[in-house]
């Protein structure tokens, strides 16, 4: 024991020894720069700004010139993107990053340049980087130590191409099933999305993110971009503060527990506010309660566009103005120097203090000694030869199988025999981006050509699972029939249709839609199959939950495989032939039909009076080729005084023939409380592992911090009173004492 904490002692030392001598650097740092070197320091560009037009492309994309400039004459801290909106060799990475950082050391006090890329399912924009599921099948798979291994794949194949901040991980909360971006979040619930983050943030930077193979994380957006009112990307949210602190905060504030350096500011508006002028959040709530100490980065042009959208302020002049004093420290700005100069005319005139200028620059500068960079600022390329290596790629197969939810399986349809005949049809059986969507390869994840065409669509990879016949029609494409009479046909001849619909890959604004019913061609084709009277399972490879209601009510078998990321049709086809044993579960309620989005979270009175919540498949659904039995719900105790916290206990049982994965979740109710509580809340899980007649007893510990909410004056709060602990079907009571 004494050891112990003798050790505790010698490392609390050097950690602070450490942060004194990041302190002291940074001092000496801003005492020494120019006023034009720290709001450079502030600014932002894209790769355009110091790149060559692409047909003027000759091997290397860097205009030398424009790279001059921007650095030696305009000072940048921080670039961003990638050539041309498209992945990248690693050796074009590592001479592009080499080059930049060539150019910063010949700048007088020699500051290295943060390169900030989308790595958001893993390395986006190097070509051949191991890609991951999308953050909400992560979500889906219930199990953080695939985010955490994810995390560390990703900084470490960043690190050998060169780039060195993560604009990731994405912690809005996917609650409203229309927006464009929903399949970037965890899915619709607080704690999972905090535990995901964190993981994913814990993996991604280590303790220490000046490791070789370590990088800093940038938490998004912000916070509440993830509930635009009409659904579409960039449009009004309407928050009250009670909310936004019980829902949209939770994430952002354990990831800045967990030590995300870096933070982007939400790109719309919340009731008026947009988020790059709310000085409220930016600075009262970020600052002041969170105490983030890290660099507020704008999103896209954001900070223009208070003035060229928002109207909030009367001139370009303003807009800086009006960000940089609500808090944000760095503008992407990212086409031009606009920012650099109204910002230093506004410093020189005082209208924007000093003290704030070298409060954002110390960020920046802290960001930049903490991540390594000023003692190594070029490519780590000893990590080359681990750069989508076999157990990445293993890994990335582990995370797909394990993010893949059966939501429906009549007459055990699944798994498939062998050697079934079967046809594959629909408009997402043969494409790699509907596996994987947005950021990937490209913005838009859409331009098929530039897949590696080695990657398995379904139809390759059920081709290669199937000792049976498989034949393959188009049907249709995303919104117009091709061939739904050859389908029809075709379908006679085989014994079971895998029927492959959803979305094409999408992000952002153009990803906006007018309807969640997904398009009519493909209920066409899906409806004119059912009609032949084959057992039809229905394969949805979409980023949300498009309405299907009519068709899933017929299939036979419905497998919710979102965005499974680039080995997710292998993964699909090892669960359709029962290679793999299905254990994902959703982690977002999936609607019965449009005007039907509430949460599983909802409140009492969405279900009082007549009203009803009823979504197609609920949130925590998922099936498995085994049967498992949750029994023994055990609190340890029936009263508790606060602080001292509940011991929560289930056992688990796999009831079936196949070994399995549970995940047991244990929700809570407050009984009554100043403001209305949702019915239950997602308060802790686990994923176990079992064998066949197995059981487990799987254990929690709930403290204050899961009894608390955001009471009538917008505070976090815990009150004595009754609880409820829900586990499946299981339930029983606790008092917390005052
Ligand atoms: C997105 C961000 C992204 C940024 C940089 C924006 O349009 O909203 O999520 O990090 O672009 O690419």
């Amino acid at each position: 024991m004494k050891k112990l904490s003798l050790i505790t002692f010698i490392l609390l030392m050097a950690m602070n020894l450490f942060s004194q001598t990041t302190q002291t650097q940074v001092k000496d740092l801003v005492s020494k720069m120019t006023l034009e070197e720290k709001v450079g320091q502030m600014t932002q560009v894209t790769f355009d700004v110091i790149g060559k037009p692409e047909n003027e492309n000759d091997g290397f994309p860097v205009d030398m010139k424009k790279l001059e400039t921007a650095i030696l004459t305009y000072h940048v801290g921080s670039i961003l993107n990638t050539p041309y909106n498209k992945a990248q060799t690693v050796e074009t990475w590592n001479k592009i990053i080499s080059t930049v950082q060539d150019v910063s050391k010949k700048t007088r006090l020699q500051i290295p340049v943060l390169y900030g890329i989308d790595a958001i399912h893993g390395t986006t924009y190097t070509r051949g980087g191991t890609l991951f599921p999308q953050a909400i099948n992560m979500g889906a798979t219930f199990n953080p130590e695939l985010s955490r291994a994810a995390g560390a794949v990703t900084a470490r194949e960043m690190k050998a191409s060169g780039m060195t901040w993560n604009f990731y991980p994405v912690l809005d909360i996917g609650r409203q099933p229309l927006w464009s971006r929903f399949w970037e979040t965890y899915g619709e619930d607080v704690h999972v999305a905090a535990v995901h983050g964190t993981a994913y943030i814990d993996g991604h930077q280590g303790s220490d993110y000046s490791k070789p193979d370590k990088a800093p994380t940038c938490m998004k957006h912000y916070t509440g971009y993830g509930f635009p009112l009409n659904g579409k990307d960039r449009t009004p949210a309407w928050i009250g503060e009670k909310t936004l602190r019980e829902i949209y905060l939770p994430s952002f504030e354990a990831a800045i527990k967990a030590g995300s350096p870096t933070i982007m500011i939400n790109s719309g508006e919340i009731d008026g506010i947009p988020g790059h002028a709310n000085y409220h959040l930016l600075t009262e709530i970020l600052r002041d309660e969170l105490k983030f100490e890290g660099i507020a980065v704008s999103d896209w042009e954001d900070i223009v566009r208070l003035y060229a959208r928002d109207k909030v302020a009367a001139s370009p002049e303003e807009a800086v103005k009006m960000a940089v004093m609500a808090g944000v420290d760095m503008s992407m700005v990212p086409y031009n120097f606009s920012f650099y100069d109204i910002l230093l005319k506004l410093a020189k005139n005082g209208d924007v203090p000093m003290s704030r200028i070298d409060e954002a620059v110390s960020r920046i500068l802290k960001v930049k000694i903490e991540s390594g960079l000023l003692r190594d600022p070029y490519p780590q390329k000893q990590l080359i030869s681990q750069f989508a290596n076999k157990e990445a790629t293993e890994l990335n197969l582990a995370a797909a199988r394990e993010s893949i939810v059966l939501a429906k399986n009549e007459n055990q349809v699944l798994p498939l025999k062998k050697d079934a005949k079967i046809l594959v049809t629909g408009p997402t059986a043969n494409l790699l981006q509907v596996l994987n969507g947005g950021w990937t390869v490209t913005w838009q994840g859409d331009d098929e050509p530039l897949y590696p065409q080695e990657k398995q669509t379904v139809l390759e990879a059920v081709q290669a699972a199937s000792k049976g016949t498989v034949t393959y029609v188009e049907g249709t494409t995303f919104n117009q029939s091709v061939n739904i009479q050859e389908a029809v046909t075709k379908a006679a001849l085989n014994d079971v249709i895998l029927l492959c619909l959803g979305e094409k890959a999408y992000c952002e604004t153009p990803g906006n839609i007018e309807n969640l019913t997904l398009d009519q061609a493909q209920l066409d084709l899906a409806s004119a199959l059912l009609a032949t009277g084959k057992p039809v399972i229905l394969v949805l490879l979409e980023g949300r939950p498009r309405v299907i209601t009519p068709i899933a009510e017929k299939a036979q078998a419905v497998v919710v495989a979102m965005r499974p990321g680039m080995e997710g049709a292998v993964a699909l086809a090892d669960i359709l032939f029962g290679n793999y044993n299905p254990d994902a579960k959703l982690p977002f309620s999936y609607p019965r039909n449009t005007n039907g989005f509430s949460t599983y979270d909802y409140k009492p009175l969405e279900v009082y009076d007549g009203n009803v919540v009823n979504p197609l498949y609920p949130f925590g659904h998922g099936l498995s080729y085994t049967t498992f039995e949750l029994s023994g719900l055990t609190l340890g105790k029936k009263e508790i005084k606060p602080g001292e916290g509940l011991e929560v206990s289930v056992t688990v049982k796999n009831t079936g023939t196949r070994a399995g994965k549970e995940s047991v979740l244990i929700y809570l109710n407050d009984q009554a409380a100043q403001v209305s509580r949702p019915v239950k809340q997602l308060k802790a899980f686990k994923k176990v592992a079992l064998a066949p007649g197995e059981s487990q007893v799987v254990k929690f510990k709930l403290t204050d911090a899961d009894f608390s909410y955001i009471g009538l004056k917008n505070h976090r709060i815990v009150e004595p009173g009754k609880f409820t602990v829900f586990s499946g079907t299981l339930k029983d009571e606790f008092t917390l004492l005052p």
